[in-house]
């Protein structure tokens, strides 16, 4: 199939790259030159594991190609809109650059007598989005352009981009018109997952329900940290054994310093909206994000209440590990925190740092190995739990820092442990 995808970031690059490797002819569309530049000889500009590759591979092949233009548009059977749907200062979801796109799409429908295009939403957008998609596609088409819209959501986490593009739990196609719920069917006969053919409005909503369940189990999660710290009770051994009743679980149950990322907040954020506009009220999810937000604020005063000194390393800053996005991410809360309190703070985060260095410049200090961060370090803070971090030399931590001090957001060693070797360990929900 020939297929063009609108947008580059997370959703569209690894989405190119991945159905580019299956055969298909994909043709990317970006608005910055520059960018366009770096694809085209193979850079991805962000980072995602295994993509460099993967572009590198299909750009060979020549089955990958990236254009300022929506030529491509016009001899494509899909067309997936992917740009980005930030929030507004409101919350809601700002849709100006699907909409942006949308127009340049229907001017580039082709209108000859055989041809059918798709055009079909991979951003996430809010319930009703394709149907104005499809009303601005009517309204600036060629007169004889057949198309239908389909909302095809997109479910990939970063950092384990490809393989869930490829083995993804569900692959929803909604739409009114069986054409294209075929042809969207057909593109996807490789990728490993259960359909859920649906209409528009259902398939929409799917996505924002099931990161507003992921960012719950998260705050629930955090909740009970709080009501552990107070009661002196293990929140990992509650969660653990909380989670063995087979209709909880305990996959995403995962106390920290709070969720972040691209998704979670601002599809809270919008849903939130959504539902005052509906007059649903949105009480219940207005408490996920309060307690999202007292999650990070309990670390904080966790630091400031017992750091024995105001010089602090922090190893990570994406807002999860394997990424470099940073969108959200708590360290950003942290560190202007900290900055406000007068702390010098010096910074590791092999992927994420150059992103944190467009926000802080020179404000922090960036080091080139975590334990380069500790030399003259009050205290370390960890707030992504990268592999690398894992199984550090513990002995090393307590020999470089001035004191042995670690405040853990993410739970990765083991109280008893750091108690042994002689660490003040702060750590999330645990005595
Ligand atoms: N990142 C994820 O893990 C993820 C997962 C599922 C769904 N989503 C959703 O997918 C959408 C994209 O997310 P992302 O993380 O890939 O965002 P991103 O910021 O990484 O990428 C957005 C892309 O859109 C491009 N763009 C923006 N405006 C444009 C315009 N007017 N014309 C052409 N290109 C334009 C940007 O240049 C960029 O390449 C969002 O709605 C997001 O909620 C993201």
């Amino acid at each position: 199939m020939t297929i063009t995808i609108i947008g580059h970031g997370y959703v569209g690059l690894v989405t190119a790259c991945v159905f580019s490797d299956f055969g298909n002819d994909v043709w990317v569309i970006g608005h910055t030159k520059e960018k366009i530049n770096k694809l085209k000889k193979g850079d991805p500009i962000i980072y995602e594991p295994g993509l460099a590759e993967l572009l590198q591979k299909n750009l060979k092949a020549k089955r990958i190609h990236f254009e300022l233009d929506y030529e491509s548009v016009n001899h494509s059977e899909i067309v997936f809109i992917t740009v980005g749907t930030p929030p507004k200062e409101t919350g809601e979801a700002d849709l100006s650059a699907v909409f942006d796109v949308a127009r340049n799409v229907a001017k580039n429908l082709s209108d000859s007598k055989n041809h059918f295009t798709v055009v079909s939403c991979k951003s996430t957008v809010p319930v009703g989005t394709n149907k104005k998609v499809e009303i601005i596609l009517k309204k600036h088409k060629l007169k004889n352009a057949k198309f239908s819209v389909a909302s095809c959501p997109e479910f990939l986490r970063e950092g384990t981009g490809i393989h869930d593009t490829i083995n993804a739990d569900r692959v929803v196609v909604g739409s009114d018109s069986k054409k294209a719920i075929d042809l969207l069917l057909e593109l996807h006969k490789p990728i490993n997952g259960k359909r859920v053919i649906t209409d528009l409005s259902s398939a929409e909503l799917i996505k924002y329900v099931s990161n507003a369940m992921l960012a719950t189990k998260i705050s629930f999660s955090n909740l009970i940290s709080f009501y552990a710290e107070k009661v002196d009770a293990d929140v990992e051994a509650v969660l653990d054994a909380v989670g063995l009743d087979k209709r909880i679980g305990r996959i995403f149950m995962s106390p920290g310093v709070g969720y972040g990322g691209s998704c979670l907040p601002k599809d809270v954020m919008a849903l939130i909206e959504v539902g005052k506009k509906l007059e649903i009220g949105s009480s219940f999810l207005i408490e996920v994000e309060k307690v999202n937000q007292m999650a990070k604020e309990n670390f904080l005063n966790k630091i400031l209440k017992n750091s024995p000194g105001k010089n602090v390393a922090i190893w990570g800053l994406a807002f999860k590990p394997n990424t470099d996005d940073i969108r959200f991410a708590p360290s950003i809360f942290i560190i202007n925190s900290l900055l406000k309190e007068g702390f010098t703070i010096e910074v590791y985060d092999q992927e994420a740092e150059n992103n944190i260095k467009k926000l802080f410049g020179e404000k922090i200090k960036y080091a080139t190995s975590p334990y380069h961060a500790l030399k003259n370090a009050d205290a370390l803070i960890i707030l992504t739990e990268w592999n690398e971090f894992r199984q550090a030399d513990l002995n090393k931590i307590k020999k470089l820092l001035t004191n042995p001090v670690v405040f853990d957001g993410r739970n990765i060693y083991d109280p008893s442990v750091l108690k042994k070797l002689g660490f003040r360990y702060f750590s999330i929900g645990r005595p």
